[in-house]
């Protein structure tokens, strides 16, 4: 495998995990402890739509007109390259924080497990699309494809219509990714209240970033108790 490893000075952490996985509220707690507990200045941001082209890129692939599986990996890699370049690079370089709900991850999962394109070559475009940048952490909050997809709610998009079979082998890819690099992700139990969820996250982030988390809260004590 290269190193992509592009140091800068902010942390970057993603959230990854299948459709219903609660990520997305989970990515937004963590966000929101970081900076109450250790001052972080947090840049929240989500893929794909995290830019105004962005959202519109959203807009086609997730309610557009079907399309071929390659299609969909390059547009997820231009909403990616776009929303890296104008946004999570800028603030990471400022030393802010960048909390990121999906990243390159998700593509390798959906469009590569998913979907059954090549893995290394989905991981290779969207790595190019971004220049190299890899996140410090990658938390994946781990819930079956069948348990993600009971806590589904309103109209499917085009992806969560995929099939159980797609969502199957997107949370193998996830499993298998977060094996093979261990140093990069943490994998959560998303299985539990948000409350119960919020604080295994609260527990990894310590646990993995330890000093790196830096600040002290306002009563001067280290933060990070959880
Ligand atoms: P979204 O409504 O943001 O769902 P979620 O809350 O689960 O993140 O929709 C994003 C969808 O796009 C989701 O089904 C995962 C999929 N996706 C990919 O297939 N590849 C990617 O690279 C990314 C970022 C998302």
């Amino acid at each position: 495998m290269r190193d992509e490893q592009h140091q800068t000075p902010g942390l970057f952490i993603t959230f990854e995990g299948g459709d219903g996985s609660g990520k997305t509220t989970q990515a937004k707690l963590a966000a929101q402890w970081l900076h109450d507990t250790y001052a972080h200045d947090v840049l929240l941001t989500r893929e794909p739509g995290g830019t105004d082209l962005g959202r519109h890129i959203r807009e086609l692939v997730l309610h557009g007109q079907d399309m071929g599986p390659r299609a969909e990996a390059l547009l997820y890699a231009a909403d990616r390259a776009h929303h890296v370049h104008s946004l999570v690079r800028p603030a990471l370089e400022d030393g802010r924080t960048v909390v990121c709900d999906r990243y390159f991850d998700s593509s390798i999962a959906y469009q590569g497990g998913g979907r059954t394109l090549t893995p290394t070559a989905i991981r290779d475009l969207s790595l190019w699309a971004v220049d190299g940048l890899m996140p410090d952490l990658t938390i994946l909050i781990d819930v079956t494809a069948h348990v993600g997809a009971s806590r589904l709610v309103g109209a499917p998009d085009r992806l969560e219509r995929a099939g159980a079979g797609f969502h199957d082998r997107t949370h193998a890819t996830y499993r298998q990714l977060a094996e093979e690099e261990p140093h990069r992700w943490a994998v959560v139990d998303g299985d539990g209240t948000i409350e119960q969820v919020a604080q295994r996250v609260q527990l990894a982030l310590s646990a993995r970033l330890g000093e790196r988390l830096g600040g002290r809260n306002d009563s001067g004590q280290p933060g990070g108790s959880a």
